[in-house]
């Protein structure tokens, strides 16, 4: 459908031109975190100040969907308080997962060309893994 090729689109854009892929120089707090099923990882930083999720980037390897999906997020995270990027990670995990959730909650903006993946259940942990990684980055922060 022309939704599907629109969704597919979006993550090709973010795949080749990712958002915040690097190193901070200074301190962060770091996640180094893999996806078991095909052994891809990603290293993803946060800056964290004042209970706010000042700034975020990501490195690593892996599929179209891994590095888009950290792309969408760590641009969707920043500014965002610790808890409000939890509960957009919990969104997300329910947009993955085909269940209902807060559409009205956040503007989700390109994050929602993903829920074409939830068509494709062996790639979910690709989409997930970066968002697994954030909620570990702030749980460690605390
Ligand atoms: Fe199999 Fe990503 S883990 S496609
Ligand atoms: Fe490895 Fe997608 S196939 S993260």
């Amino acid at each position: 459908s022309n939704l599907d090729t629109l969704y597919r689109q979006v993550i090709m854009d973010h795949y080749k031109n990712p958002r915040n892929r690097g190193e901070f120089d200074g301190d962060a707090v770091t996640v180094n975190m893999n996806n078991p099923t095909c052994g891809d990882r990603i290293q993803l930083q946060l800056l964290i100040e004042d209970g706010k999720v000042k700034d975020a980037k990501f490195e690593g390897e892996g599929c179209s969907i891994s590095l888009a999906s950290a792309s969408m997020m760590t641009q969707a995270v920043k500014g965002l308080e610790t808890e409000e990027a939890v509960a957009m990670a919990d969104i997300f995990s329910n947009m993955m997962l085909g269940n209902e959730y807060d559409e009205e909650r956040f503007d989700l903006g390109d994050i929602e060309a993903l829920q074409g993946v939830t068509k494709f259940p062996a790639r979910i942990k690709c989409a997930t893994l970066a968002w697994k990684a954030m909620e570990k980055g702030i749980e460690d922060n605390k």
